[in-house]
């Protein structure tokens, strides 16, 4: 009879994990509360839904301010305009995470410059940020993945050294702290995802933080259909709206209530299981940087080694871990596999332009292809609020898929 409950064997965790997101009297006594007050939009920008959402999320991360929009995508595209930086620049962006990274920098007409990521974070790799540094070069992107947090120590030096803006895509880094500064205060600007599946959600939106007055002057402007944001600035700037509504607003203040709880029970159970998990054959736990001071565990991100999984890649345990009732999955493709870049479906200008810099049959990133072809396994979040006994379930099936991963084959 077959062990794995894939192939109709026992699930460890028929239970299944809490659900996400979290939500009670509160959240829906907010969304009441806008609905009333007939305010739903977000014209005059910000509105005040947003403003408390701006201040209070700005200073639990520990910036001087937050600028609240409409996704995660568009956060950095505006980033990057506040920051002047168009048509000709280059913007160094890691080949593992998601499309928008590099989406976002070509919208702002700019050339996203993709390097591979370090094989013991699967963060963005800052040797190879510094050799593809040109004259052109205005930005890098470094994406915290995951539980991890790119190097920040050297991509700020390798910043300062050059002239180069960064602008940290904290999508799944809300709550993280690195030498103590939070996650998306270190760089020119932060950006932020609220959308549904990121541990501070309202279902859609982005934040932008900066500790820059003028930059979060500018990036308001930018948001709010070019609106000058300071009486003294008469002029507009190149804008269009990517305001969030007052109704989502208001479920991010009552998201943010909650937030700091949720960190420390995911940061709490995080630790128990990079505790537990290497003792499980095959797996290689990433490297665990005391730089990292707070962590906040959205997903948690670990290597296979398929031929110790019998020969399966990451798809194959990840549907054999569902179905023992974990939540686990893929996640993102290496960029040299995402159709984003092909002229011929884009259509983009600067795809057009730069169609043989962006050809994806002419990328090469080993690690990025290595961890999203066949060794990355991404935890979900919720199993971070189960208790200790969530963590050891998921260790337990980790372990079960391993020993028995001669059944996933065929
Ligand atoms: C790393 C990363 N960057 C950016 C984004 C884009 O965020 P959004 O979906 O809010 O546009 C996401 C979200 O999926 C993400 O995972």
């Amino acid at each position: 009879m077959a062990e794995l409950a894939i192939r109709g064997g026992t699930p460890v965790r028929p239970q299944g994990y809490p659900s996400w997101p979290v939500h009670d009297e509160r959240d829906v006594r907010a969304v009441v509360r806008v609905v009333e007050s007939g305010n739903w939009g977000g014209f005059p920008e910000p509105g005040p839904n947003a403003a408390e959402f701006e201040s209070r999320f700005a200073e639990y991360q520990g910036a001087a301010h937050g600028v609240l929009m409409g996704n995660g995508t568009i956060t950095m595209e505006v980033a990057l305009k506040a920051l002047g930086i168009g048509w000709g620049d280059e913007v160094i962006v890691p080949a593992l995470t998601f499309a928008a990274t590099a989406y976002a920098v070509i919208a702002a007409g700019a050339l996203p410059v993709i390097v591979d990521v370090t094989r013991d974070t699967w963060t963005i790799d800052p040797g190879q940020v510094e050799a593809a540094i040109t004259s052109n070069t205005r930005a890098i992107i470094p994406v915290h993945l995951a539980h991890q947090m790119a190097d920040m120590d050297a991509i700020a030096s390798i910043a300062a050294r050059h002239g180069l803006a960064v602008v940290e895509d904290c999508a799944h880094a809300p709550g993280q702290r690195w030498r103590d500064r939070g996650a998306g205060c270190i760089g020119e600007f932060g950006s932020f995802s609220h959308q549904s599946s990121k541990i501070l959600t309202a279902g859609e939106g982005g934040s932008l933080l900066t500790g820059d007055e003028q930059l979060a002057r500018r990036a308001h402007s930018i948001i709010d259909c070019g609106r000058p944001k300071d009486p003294a600035e008469r002029e507009y700037t190149f804008g269009a709206n990517y305001r969030l509504g007052e109704l989502h607003a208001a479920l991010l203040v009552t998201q943010l209530d909650r937030f700091p709880q949720q960190q420390a029970e995911r940061a709490e159970n995080g630790a128990y299981l990079e505790e537990l998990l290497p003792t499980v054959p095959g797996v290689r736990v990433l490297a665990h940087s005391d730089r990292i001071t707070r962590w906040s565990f959205y997903r948690y991100l670990f290597a296979i080694d398929p031929d110790q999984f019998g020969g399966a890649a990451n798809e194959r345990v990840v549907e054999a871990l569902e179905a023992e009732g974990i939540a686990a999955e893929v996640q993102y493709p290496p960029m040299s596999r995402y159709d984003l870049f092909q002229p011929s479906l884009s259509r983009l200008p600067v795809c057009v332009a730069y169609a043989d810099r962006l050809d994806p049959a002419k990328m090469s990133f080993p690690v990025a292809e290595a961890a999203g072809g066949s060794e990355s396994v991404y935890l979900g979040e919720n199993v971070f609020r189960a208790g200790r006994e969530g963590i050891e379930h998921a260790v337990e099936a980790i372990a079960k898929v391993q020993k028995n991963a001669h059944e996933l084959m065929g």
